[in-house]
């Protein structure tokens, strides 16, 4: 693959989008298309030329991620696109390397994205680091455990979520951090949440919103949308969605789930994306009612894998010698020490004998506190020097919460 790749001029932004709506099969209404563009940082997009057409693009956002311990620039990797007249030819590879050392020299250690098939991105380093839990739950199966946390000063207030948006950036910003794979949003981000054109109703009317405060504020928010509808006997069978649930602590939280599972004329509620450690899962007194199903969410590659180790926390104690494999970023290729606890690491290069051999993409999928250190042992994947080392090394990374992203960039 010889064609040559640059980033584009926002003159060039029809010919960009055009693969991505032909890769991907995408009509975007005008409003999609508008506040696409508005997220595209220009200097950040890659274009591949076949003469003067582009036929392959992607794009990087600059995103301040939640890590174990912290927050981090992160690459935000999307648009990945090949032109269906131009695939299996190496473009997305070419794009990748590309697009990696691009992101090394932005100075950001960790790359993260939405795979759109699980297959693609391993073979460039990255691995799957966090799970989103899908679920479904009738109202009839939905009671919640005696001991629930309720707080009599809480209220519930319906509101637009025009009108209180400045209230759910908010109550956004004091939970961002709690968790690993948040990242903070900025007004283009609050834009796609808050959409409301037809084209992203989906037949469900409405984005609605319902509020939990007290005297001092607001302390939560769910965001959803209801496909009303009645069976043929009468009966109620309204289908509530929810896009978003958020509260800064327990009671809120609780509160929020009951108005959202108790609504009228609502049968079921369905949920497309949840942390898989989820604290419903706690609260519902019959957790068989929620029917999960999970699969992966972001997928992360360690970009700099030493500053990266660097930069995060670990849930416990670890003393290791790691040999990192990576042929797709070989600056990270070679043996480092990593000494860690809760308050942070210390990460060095060295000549001495490994504890353990990881692919970088086993790495990156450990990294930020889920990850599959254990599995990949237990399959026989990884070389294990020192007996222990992997179960050492997986406590270390291991995090709680769970990561998630919950938005899909
Ligand atoms: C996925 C996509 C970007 C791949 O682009 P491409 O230019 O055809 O990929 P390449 O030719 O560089 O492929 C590199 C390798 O990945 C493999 N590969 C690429 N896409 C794959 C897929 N969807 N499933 C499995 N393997 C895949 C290729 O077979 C090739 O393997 P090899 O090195 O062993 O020969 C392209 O098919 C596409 O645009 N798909 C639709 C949109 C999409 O899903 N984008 C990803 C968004 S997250």
């Amino acid at each position: 693959m010889t064609y040559p790749i640059r980033p584009i001029v926002e003159t060039e932004w029809p010919a960009f989008s055009r693969v991505l709506e032909e890769a991907f099969s995408w009509t975007p209404g005008p409003a999609q298309a508008e506040r696409f563009k508005a997220e595209t940082e220009f200097d950040r997009t890659l274009a591949v030329l076949d003469g003067d057409e582009i036929v392959g693009v992607t794009t990087v956002l600059s995103l301040t991620m939640t890590v174990p311990g912290g927050q981090l620039p992160v690459g935000g990797v999307t648009s990945v696109s090949v032109l269906p007249s131009h695939r299996r030819r190496g473009v997305l590879s070419a794009l990748m390397r590309r697009q990696l050392s691009d992101i090394r020299e932005r100075g950001e250690p960790v790359a993260a994205l939405y795979a759109s098939e699980t297959p693609i991105y391993g073979r460039y380093g990255y691995g799957r680091a966090a799970t989103k839990t899908s679920f479904r739950i009738d109202k009839a199966g939905s009671a919640f455990v005696g001991d629930a946390p309720a707080d009599p000063a809480l209220r519930l207030r319906v509101a637009r979520p025009a009108e209180v948006r400045a209230e759910l950036e908010k109550v956004f910003a004091t939970v961002v951090t709690r968790r690993p794979g948040r990242y903070e949003r900025n007004s283009v981000s609050w834009d796609a949440v808050l959409a409301d054109e037809e084209a992203v109703q989906n037949g469900s009317g409405n984005l609605r919103s319902i509020l939990a405060e007290d005297d001092d504020g607001v302390r939560g928010y769910a965001l959803f949308r209801v496909r009303s509808s009645s069976d043929d006997d009468g009966l109620p069978n309204g289908e509530l969605r929810l896009n978003e649930l958020e509260a800064a602590d327990p009671a809120a939280y609780a509160l929020l789930w009951r108005a959202v599972l108790d609504r009228d004329l609502v049968s079921r509620v369905s949920v497309y994306s949840r942390p898989s450690d989820d604290p419903l899962f706690a609260l519902i007194a019959d957790p068989r009612h929620l029917r999960p199903s999970s699969s992966d969410e972001l997928w992360v590659r360690l970009v700099d894998v030493e500053r990266a180790l660097a930069a995060r926390a670990y849930s416990a104690p670890v003393d290791v010698v790691i040999e990192v494999e990576d042929d797709v970023c070989p600056w990270n290729a070679g043996r480092l020490r990593l000494t860690a606890d809760l308050t942070g690491a210390t990460v060095k290069s060295v000549e001495d004998e490994p504890d353990v051999r990881l692919p970088v993409a086993v790495l990156g999928s450990a990294y930020m506190g889920e990850g599959l250190l254990l599995e990949s042992l237990q399959a026989g994947l990884l070389r294990e020097h020192s007996p222990g080392a992997v179960r050492a090394l997986a406590t270390a990374m291991s995090w709680s919460p769970k990561p998630w992203a919950g938005l899909t960039f």
